[in-house]
């Protein structure tokens, strides 16, 4: 007889993001701090890293509001969410997209009323079918991707959710501008991995447009101001940016290691290629 064990699925991105770590993971791995008590990612986007290590104890931020209800959804509400999922799997049709996405939030009154399973679903749907998996708003904060040309998308996998869900459980989850990990994050037992919009290193090379908050040199400034103060109290903090004059300038009293990755969201495939970016670490 023989007995088929199922290989329990790893927590893995449940979205895909502009600017995802999951490729470069394994160049990651030797510069991650060896002993940490406390995980803070501040620009969590997809949680390629959070959902690689798995810390006990996490407090991921992220500005964009969709997102940060999502990650909730996914933590507290799996199940009722996966039911919202399988509803948009079964009605997807273009007609169906441009009517989701056409449910636009008109302020951010709806995330201050509690958590929302309507708008994560809505997300999580319009991001597995549209063109390019991209998720982009334009300035008004409204998401305006067209439909992807995808015969049959996966929208869901009900047992990465829950695997994220378990991951996410003691995982607090906040709205905010990334300089406030300055209140949270105060001794050597924390460690802060800091993936900010990156420097553009072209001018079609600007992947900064995730939402109506631009990111500009100013703030490439004070984030570097922020590292800095986190370094002074002996936190352990590893930040991603692209490779160019101006990041290696503003971190050059910290380590940079050069890492190779493959530019993957790029509307022109003669474009894709191998760049390099950096990892800077205090530590
Ligand atoms: C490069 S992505 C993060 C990618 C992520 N680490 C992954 O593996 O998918 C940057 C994220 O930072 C967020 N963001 C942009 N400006 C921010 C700010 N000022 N403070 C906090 N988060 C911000 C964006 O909403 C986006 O989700």
């Amino acid at each position: 007889m023989i007995i088929q064990v199922q290989s329990p699925v790893l927590p893995r991105p449940f979205i895909k993001w502009a600017g995802g770590k999951s490729q470069l993971i394994s160049q990651y791995v030797s510069h991650f701090p060896k002993d940490y008590q406390n995980y803070y990612e501040p620009f969590v986007g997809g949680g390629a890293i959070f959902f690689h290590l798995q810390p006990k104890h996490s407090l991921l931020i992220d500005i964009n509001l969709e997102l940060v209800n999502v990650y909730r959804c996914v933590r507290d509400r799996a199940e009722d969410l996966i039911d919202r999922l399988e509803n948009h799997h079964q009605q997807h049709s273009p007609e169906h997209y441009y009517q989701v996405r056409a449910q636009l939030a008109v302020s951010d009154d709806w995330f201050y009323e509690g958590i929302n399973l309507d708008r994560a679903a809505r997300l999580i749907y319009l991001n597995k079918t549209c063109f390019n998996g991209l998720y982009r708003e334009n300035s008004k904060g409204h998401f305006n991707v067209p439909i992807g040309s995808y015969k049959k998308p996966a929208i869901y996998d009900p047992e990465i959710l829950r695997a994220d869900s378990i991951a996410l459980r003691a995982a607090q989850i906040e709205p905010g501008s990334f300089a406030q990990i300055l209140q949270h994050a105060k001794s050597s037992e924390d460690f802060v991995f800091f993936d900010p919009p990156y420097y553009p290193i072209s001018a079609t090379s600007s992947f900064t447009a995730y939402n109506r908050y631009s990111f500009s040199e100013d703030q490439q400034i004070q984030l570097r101001d922020v590292v800095t103060e986190l370094s002074d109290r002996g936190v352990k903090v590893m930040l991603s940016n692209s490779d160019c004059p101006f990041v290696r300038e503003l971190y050059k009293d910290f380590n940079i290691h050069t890492i190779y990755a493959t530019r993957n969201i790029n509307c022109n495939a003669e474009k894709r290629g191998k760049i390099t970016e950096v990892l800077v670490t205090t530590y």
